[in-house]
Parts: C-alpha cells; sequence; structure tokens
C-alpha cells in the first residue's frame, strides 16, 4: 500500500466505479494511458500534483502511473475532495494521496509540503500553491524540478507575477493557455458545472432570474451562455472595456456591480479577483438574493465583511446554504461559503472536457520529460503539435471529419500575388 492520508480507505468501491465511469468519457486519455503501459516514458519520474481530487483527476493519475511514473497527488481545494475517489485511488490504483474533504487548513498546507517532500521532478498545480508554498519555504527543493504545469488562469497569473520579479525558479508550462483547455473546460465545462453545483444548492428555477455574473473571461462566459440558455436574464460586470463590448454585443446587459446589486436575484464571480461583490454590494442586495463564486479562490465575495454586517447568521439552511441576516432585515444566501460552487456542491467539469484538459496535461509531462535540459526558468506555452494531436484525436473519438487543404488552396494561403 502507498503512503496515504485520506478520510476513509473503505469507500473505495464506490470510487472505483465512478472513476471508471468518467474514464468512458475520457478517450484521449485512455488512448495515452494504453500507449504509455508499453512505452513509459515518465519511467521512474516522481510527480507531485496539487489538483481536485476528482474522478476526471483518478484517470490522470492512472495515465501518469500507467507512464511509469511514482505518482503523488494532494488536493488544491479543502472543499473539493471526492473521499470515494481519495480512496480508489490509493486501494485499487497504489497511488499516494493526501487528501481530506472538508480539511482544515493546517492539514491542507500539510498535504502540500508532503507532496514537496515527495521529491518530484515533474509537479501539476491547479491555483499555484504548490509552487508558492516551494518559492517560500522550501526553497531549496526546487533543483529537483525538471518543469512544472499549471491548470487554472488564477495560477498562470500568479507564476507570471513571479517570472516578472525574476523570482521564478523552476520552467512552467502554463497548461491554462493551451486552447486545449481553456476553449473547452474553462467555457463549456465551467458553464455546466458552475449551474450544476448553483442548482444542487439550491433548486431554483433558473428561467425568469436575474443572474448577475462578474467577469467575462472564458468561464464567465461560459456560464453566462448556459444561464441565458435556461431561460436567465444575464448581466454582465467587467472592468476591462474590450470585454464589456463583446459582453454587450452577445446580447447581455453591462454595468457596473454596484447598479446590478439592487437587480439580482443571483450572483456569481468568476474574475480571479478579490472582493468582486463587497461590504457596500451586500448592503443594496434586494431580500433573498443568492451569492456565490466559481473562481479559484474564496476571495471574491467578502465573507470577512459580510460577517461583520450581519445580524443574524443561520448555517446550513440547506446543504451548502448559509442564511446572512443584514441589519435592515434582508436576507442573503451564501453558497459553499464562497468557495468554486461546481466543485463544492457540484462534482466539477464533466470527463469529456476533462479529456482535453489532462490529455494536455499527461503529453506535457511527456514533453517536459524529454526537453527540460533545454528550459530556462520561465512561464512557456503547450507546444503546438500537442494541442493538434489532442485536437485531432478528440475530434476522431466523436465521429467527427473535417476537410483538410486542396494543394490549390495551401499554395494560396501560401501567396501574397494573387489580390483583387
Ligand atoms: N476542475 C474543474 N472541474 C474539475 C474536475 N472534474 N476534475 C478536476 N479538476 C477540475
Amino acid at each position: 500500500m502507498p503512503n496515504y492520508d485520506i478520510t476513509n480507505l473503505k469507500l473505495a468501491s464506490s470510487g472505483k466505479k465512478r472513476i471508471e465511469w468518467a474514464d468512458n468519457d475520457m478517450p484521449v486519455l485512455k488512448q495515452i494511458r494504453k500507449k504509455w503501459n508499453k512505452t513509459k516514458p515518465l519511467k521512474g519520474v516522481k510527480t507531485s500534483s496539487c489538483m481536485h481530487v476528482t474522478c476526471e483527476t483518478a484517470n490522470l493519475m492512472r495515465t501518469l502511473k500507467a507512464g511509469g511514473a511514482d505518482v503523488f497527488l494532494c488536493a488544491s481545494n479543502p472543499l473539493s475532495t471526492q473521499d470515494d475517489v481519495a480512496a480508489s485511488l490509493v486501494k485499487d490504483y497504489g497511488i499516494k494521496v493526501h487528501a481530506r474533504r472538508g480539511e482544515d487548513k493546517k492539514t491542507y498546507f500539510k498535504h502540500l509540503e508532503s507532496a514537496i517532500k515527495h521529491q518530484p521532478q515533474i509537479t501539476m498545480d491547479d491555483g499555484a500553491d504548490l509552487l508558492s508554498l516551494l518559492h517560500t519555504k522550501y526553497k531549496k527543493q526546487a533543483f529537483t524540478i525538471k518543469g512544472s504545469m499549471e491548470e487554472t488562469t488564477t495560477g498562470v497569473i500568479r507564476l507570471k507575477a513571479l517570472e516578472q520579479q525574476e523570482k521564478l525558479m523552476v520552467p512552467i508550462i502554463a497548461v491554462n493557455d493551451a486552447r486545449t483547455k481553456n476553449l473547452f473546460d474553462n467555457r463549456y465545462g465551467t458553464g455546466q458545472s458552475t449551474l450544476d453545483g448553483i442548482i444542487r444548492a439550491t433548486d431554483i428555477l433558473i428561467a425568469g432570474k436575474n443572474i448577475v455574473v462578474a467577469g467575462y473571461g472564458w468561464c464567465g462566459r461560459g456560464f453566462a451562455m448556459r444561464a441565458r440558455g435556461m431561460g436567465a436574464n444575464v448581466i454582465i460586470t467587467e472592468v476591462d472595456s474590450i470585454k464589456a463590448i463583446e459582453a454587450t454585443m452577445d446580447g447581455f446587459r453591462v454595468m457596473t456591480m454596484n447598479e446590478a446589486a439592487p437587480i439580482g436575484d443571483l450572483f456569481c464571480t468568476l474574475t480571479g479577483d478579490i472582493h468582486v461583490v463587497d461590504i457596500h454590494h451586500f448592503k443594496k442586495m434586494r431580500d433573498g438574493a443568492i451569492v456565490c463564486n466559481s473562481g479559484h479562490f474564496d476571495v471574491e465575495l467578502n465573507i470577512k465583511g459580510l460577517k461583520k454586517i450581519a445580524q443574524k447568521i443561520r448555517k446550513k439552511v440547506r446543504n451548502f446554504t448559509d442564511e446572512y441576516t443584514l441589519k435592515n432585515g434582508k436576507r442573503i444566501f451564501v453558497l459553499a461559503d464562497g468557495r468554486l460552487i461546481n466543485l463544492a456542491a457540484a462534482e466539477g467539469h464533466p470527463a469529456s472536457v476533462m479529456d482535453m484538459s489532462f490529455s494536455t496535461q499527461a503529453l506535457t509531462a511527456e514533453y517536459i520529460n524529454k526537453n527540460y535540459k533545454k528550459f530556462r526558468n520561465k512561464v512557456y506555452n503547450v507546444p503546438e503539435e500537442i494541442e493538434e494531436w489532442i485536437a485531432k484525436s478528440k475530434l476522431k473519438s466523436m465521429n467527427i471529419n473535417i476537410d483538410t487543404l486542396t494543394p490549390e488552396q495551401k499554395k494560396y494561403l501560401a501567396s501574397w500575388e494573387i489580390g483583387t
């Protein structure tokens, strides 16, 4: 048995069924795993991943192991761990997992420290907490690392800040910035799973509701699109002028959070920034307003501020739903303590989009292991060939054929002579 720190090993059989179910919808990753079972491109490589411990992540861990890696997994969020999946990974797949759903901050960081003590040569982060710890308390450990991958917009922003300050100690590949990741996972994954989380937590009817979406990046627009599809009147708030015009021309109302606060029935933040819904916004909201977050960290809603202005707090009026009553008598419902609603109250993005994200991760791990000697301590993009291969394989798995350029078309595209 590998070393582990999980909630209950006895949950393994339920976890195994869910891992296998997700695997049915991850054909590209399965194809990589099948090949790696024979070719072992990660033979003897130690990997540490700090990611949401879900059945989709489990299939990535199985793939790394099939490639010959010595695999360690800890959680990238205290509320997203699926305990049965963690149990099955340990018991059925021999993976070192240190993650317990609902773990406190101390345990969360203890698990991250264990991931660093595994002495990884390749790391995978979802939010950059592992690399942040490496750049503070465990600087000496950086020398073992060939390369690190980052899975989120938030994490890439943090790592680019390190790069800009010339403090980055390892090469990074920004997996989040691959089109095979963000166009699908951030947009369609977040769109569906955020609605799923909100509905599981509240059981509200979406049709006819005024839904305020903070942020019109790929995640925000995915959620806005799906909420509109279910009949909501969607309002967008933005700080970026171009994105605000895009949202307007996509047919959404755009306004400030101050203007939206008294109108919204439900607010969802997907910005990656802090206190996007702040005390003065809460004070303006109507009775019964629901607020939640689908951005990576639980900083987007100022919950500490809300606690200060609340006269009464009733925890768990439903699963994942707390009621805050303000001095003006109005009630505000906060979902999942302001943590990622899609992973706390639902199961994260569906396997079919994670298939592309995690195939990108797997092939990038192989790429790092082959090419790390050429890297400097910079943030790199995923190579175009990896994205091309994944896109082609995904289309093939969906039985979709596309056209190819004829020689005449290729020549035309390469020429400048032919004009009006
Ligand atoms: N991030 C969002 N959805 C996820 C999932 N299903 N598994 C792992 N990470 C995720």
